[in-house]
């Protein structure tokens, strides 16, 4: 599978657009239902920042849960998975709540959004980055005060032991733990800014 990514010219850790499709597909919710995940954290109104939201699994239901006050900010590093999260957002009639960017691999490029998200989401995305600190650290610059992350990496790419040191990180850079969501399948954590 590596050898297909690097010769159709993906980075190895990079998930490949195609699989987008089957990471949104509506069967998953028979596995992490996306409201369950994500009602806890989100009111309407919230401005929220989802880092590699793929094809919008959670990113349209986020964009319903916050309301037309709302707004959602998509950042991914490929463009075909925001094409299909537009004409997805499109359909579902959400383009008004959802804003979509296209960052590189140094930067998330949202300096712009600086302490002002209420609620921040990183599913399956922090271990297919390169530098991880840094984009954790674009991430909490993002949050308000008190403004909450939720964390979530696969178990089957990420340990225990990698998971906690994340973990270790954001709390020595003004995060602390506010809660350990059970998701399937993930190691999860909320961390609140302080
Ligand atoms: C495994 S997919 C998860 C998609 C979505 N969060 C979900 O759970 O359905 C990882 C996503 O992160 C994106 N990604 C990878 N590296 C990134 C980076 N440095 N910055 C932003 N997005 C990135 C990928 O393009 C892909 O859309």
């Amino acid at each position: 599978m590596i050898i297909i990514y690097e010769r159709i010219g993906w980075k190895k850790h990079v998930c490949p657009w195609y699989l987008g499709y089957v990471l949104a597909s509506p069967l998953r919710r028979l596995y992490q239902n996306p409201e369950k995940i994500l009602n806890p954290y989100l009111k309407q109104g919230m401005k929220v920042l989802e880092v590699g939201p793929g094809m919008g699994f959670f990113s349209l239901p986020m964009a319903r849960i916050v309301g037309e006050s709302g707004r959602i900010f998509c950042i991914d590093l490929q463009e075909k998975m925001l094409q299909s999260l537009r004409r997805r957002t499109m359909k579902a009639n959400l383009l008004g709540r959802i804003e979509m960017r296209l960052c590189s691999e140094s930067s998330l490029r949202i300096d712009d959004l600086a302490g002002s998200m209420d609620f921040a989401l990183a599913f399956a995305v922090v271990h297919e980055v390169s530098d991880q600190k840094l984009l954790l650290m674009e991430i909490f610059r993002s949050l308000k005060k008190d403004g909450l992350l939720l964390l979530s990496e696969p178990k089957g790419h990420v340990t225990k032991e990698e998971f906690e040191k994340t973990v270790v990180f954001a709390q020595s850079n003004g995060m602390e733990k506010a809660g350990s969501p059970s998701i399937r399948g993930s190691h999860s954590v909320v961390l609140r800014k302080i």
